[in-house]
Parts: structure tokens; C-alpha cells; sequence
């Protein structure tokens, strides 16, 4: 049977940056851009180049380094915002202008103060504007799940009578269902993109801890491209993890024969170097890409696991990327564990700086039990981490 192909849009370096303490340097992008390329996402969600002349030069040196990936930059539907996001992504060899407007009678009435009728204007100006600026433009409707449907349809439909190539259908505030969802998303499937070369996208945020199974829902329906960020970063819970959605594909393939170009083997790297970057890690119960994500504590479990794997995992560490030797630092840890395990995180020390770590980690390891990543990153002088090729 031939798959369906899912295409991976990430937001880590747009959404992802919102969240709080996520913020990231230049460099810091650019390091995290060549690692979602090695990755193997589809598109790279740059930034916002209308926000400030930092996201600006991100997105633009990004588009500068990413040769083989589309970039997208994010803008209202506001002209000056298009035509920055236009100027940022010019040296781009695949660019793409993503637009947006919120499409919720809330929004438009506390935050817009625009009339329907004049977000259809909007939207029309926007798509059109983009469209005279690169072949590629993604529109969408904010707050979409708690739209009128038939408005909705509306806008999107105007979207793609002036050009629009992608639709895309964000649960902003993380509200939906799954099954509420898919009939979202077939309802624009079969109202707005009939016949026509249109791709449906989506965008899920993590208020209820839905995201994944609401984007899961919509592919099933008709979604042809996914957003989502590493470890699940974004506005306040997060958006849809690109590991967890990735891994539950290629898992259950059975049930959902999808393909995409994602290198698995580079999802642990991925979530590892983002850690690095914000200097903060993810839960140790994280699906995929936790440290206890393969741990087995009880007996019953380890003897399992040691009979055959396949006891209590459903896909192998070294699918997504955990080395096999999992060190374990402590009190007893020479400095080749550590230097080890910073590389791992892409950090690297000359030697005088990892003598002095070194003495900061054992009067650390004397007081703590475990010492984690996190502990890690806070011992170490601040560095931009580089992407860990496989
Ligand atoms: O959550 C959201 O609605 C967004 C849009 C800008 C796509 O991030
Ligand atoms: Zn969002």
C-alpha cells in the first residue's frame, strides 16, 4: 500500500521560543536549525520577523544556512509585517511565508476588534501580498477550534482563492478532542479544498495534554502536515512533540502506514541539544526522549527486559538515538564520563575548563545522589552547543 506522506513542520526556534525561558541567541538557532536538518523536517519555522530585529536576523541567517529545508517565517496579515518576513527570508533557497489571523468571535471582538467582514478583507490582502512575495504561503486561522464553522470555512476559503498553499488549522488554547477535531478537519477537507492542491496542516497546543493525539486525529482525517517542536516546547504547555508524534507513527505503523523523512536516530540529539540551548531538560517520565523514557526499575520488568526486550519496550534506545551506555554520573565519575557526557550534549571544554567543572561536579556529586543534565548545564560555563551528527 502506498503511504500517505506526512510532511514535519517545526516550530521549536517560532512557537517554541515563545515559551517561557526558551528564549535563544542567534547562534543558538542557527546550532539548533542544522540539527532539525539533520533531522530531516520538512520545514523550519524560523521566527517572527516583525516582532524584533533579533528574530529578523535569526530567520534570515537561518535561511542563509538551511539549504535543503523549507524556511517559514511567521507574519500577521498586516502588509509591513509580510513584507519583513518577505526581506528576511529573500537569501532563502525554499522559503515560505506563513501568515495569520484569529478567526474566533472572542478574538475578534477583545483582541481584533475587527468584524468578520473585515477579517475576510484581511485575509484576502495578506494571502495576496505573500503571494507576490514567494509561490509558497501558509494561512492561518487563530484560534480556529473555537471558530464558527461556517465562518471558518469562509476564510479559508478566501485564503485559497487567492493563492494560499497551505491551510492550517490551529487549536491555539489547546481545547479540542480528537474526534471533535478530525471532523474539523475533514469539514475543510471536503467544504474548502475539494479537488484542489491545498494542504490541510495542524497546529495543537497542550493545555488538556492532547496535542499529539488531536494532530494524530487530523492526519487520520486528511492533515497532510504536522506542527510541533522538540520535547513539546511552546506557549504555556507546549505544542505537539515532534518525538512523540514521530515515534507513535513509525510504532504504529500498523494502524497509521504514514511516511515522513525524519531520521529517528536524531530525535535524543535534538531533544538533547534544545536542553543545552534553554538550559533546561524535560521530565525524567518524558515519552521517548526521558531519562527513565527506557529505564526498568522493577524486578519483574528487568528480568523481562533482559529476556528480550521486547517484553516492556515497543521500540529499541538506539531507534531515537539514546546511546547505548547510558553512564551514570556520580561521586565516582572520572573526568572522561564528564567531558563524555558533555559532548553528548554538544558542549565542548578546553581543558582547564573542565579541570575546574570537574572540581565543581565532585562537590556536587558529594551532595546529590544522581547527578542529571540539568546539573550539568548549570556547572558549565555558557557555551553555544553544536549539533551532534550521528
Ligand atoms: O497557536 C497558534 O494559533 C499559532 C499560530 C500563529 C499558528 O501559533
Ligand atoms: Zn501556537
Amino acid at each position: 500500500m502506498s503511504q500517505k506522506k506526512i510532511s514535519i513542520f517545526d516550530t521549536t526556534l517560532r512557537d517554541g521560543e515563545q515559551s517561557p525561558g526558551c528564549s535563544m541567541y542567534l547562534e543558538e538557532k542557527i546550532s539548533m536549525a542544522r540539527q532539525l536538518e539533520l533531522l530531516g523536517v520538512d520545514v523550519i519555522e524560523a521566527g517572527f520577523p516583525f516582532a524584533s530585529e533579533g528574530d529578523f536576523q535569526s530567520v534570515a541567517a537561518v535561511a542563509r544556512e538551511c539549504r535543503s529545508t523549507t524556511i517559514a517565517a511567521l507574519c500577521r496579515t498586516v502588509p509591513s509585517d509580510i513584507y519583513r518576513a518577505a526581506e528576511a527570508l529573500k537569501d532563502a533557497k525554499k522559503a515560505r511565508i506563513h501568515t495569520f489571523v484569529a478567526t474566533s468571535d472572542i478574538h475578534l471582538q477583545y483582541k481584533l476588534k475587527k468584524t468578520r467582514d473585515e477579517v475576510l478583507e484581511m485575509t484576502a490582502n495578506a494571502v495576496r501580498i505573500a503571494r507576490g512575495c514567494v509561490d509558497d504561503v501558509e494561512f492561518s486561522a487563530e484560534d480556529a477550534t473555537r471558530s464558527d464553522v461556517d465562518f471558518l470555512c469562509q476564510v479559508f476559503e478566501v485564503a485559497v482563492n487567492e493563492g494560499a498553499t497551505v491551510l492550517n488549522v490551529p487549536d491555539t488554547v489547546g481545547y479540542t478532542l480528537p474526534g471533535e477535531f478530525a471532523a474539523l478537519v475533514t469539514t475543510v477537507k471536503e467544504r474548502v479544498v475539494r479537488d484542489r492542491n491545498v494542504t490541510i496542516s495542524v497546529h495543537c497546543h497542550n493545555d488538556l495534554g492532547l496535542a499529539v493525539a488531536n494532530s494524530l486525529a487530523a492526519v487520520e482525517a486528511g492533515a497532510t502536515q504536522v506542527e510541533c517542536t522538540v520535547n513539546g516546547v511552546g506557549e504555556r504547555a507546549g505544542n505537539a512533540s515532534l518525538e512523540e508524534l514521530v515515534m507513535a507513527i513509525a510504532v504504529r505503523g500498523d494502524k497509521m502506514p504514514y511516511s515522513n523523512n525524519i531520521d529517528t536516530t536524531q530525535l535524543y540529539p535534538a531533544s538533547q541539544l534544545l536542553s543545552s540551548i534553554v538550559g533546561f531538560g524535560v521530565q525524567p517520565n518524558k515519552a521517548i526522549v526521558g531519562r527513565n523514557a527506557f529505564a526498568h526499575e522493577a524486578g519483574i520488568h528487568q528480568h523481562g527486559v533482559l529476556s528480550n526486550p521486547l517484553c516492556y519496550e515497543i521500540m529499541t534506545p538506539e531507534s531515537v538515538g539514546v546511546p547505548k551506555n547510558n553512564i551514570v554520573l556520580g561521586k565516582h565519575s572520572g573526568r572522561h564520563a564528564l567531558i563524555a557526557r558533555y559532548q553528548e550534549l554538544g558542549l565542548i571544554f578546553e581543558d582547564n575548563e573542565i579541570a575546574e567543572i570537574y572540581t565543581r561536579f565532585i562537590a556536587l556529586a558529594d551532595r546529590k545522589k544522581n547527578v542529571y543534565d540539568q546539573d550539568l548545564l548549570a556547572l558549565a560555563p555558557a557555551r553555544i552547543p553544536v549539533a551532534i551528527a550521528a
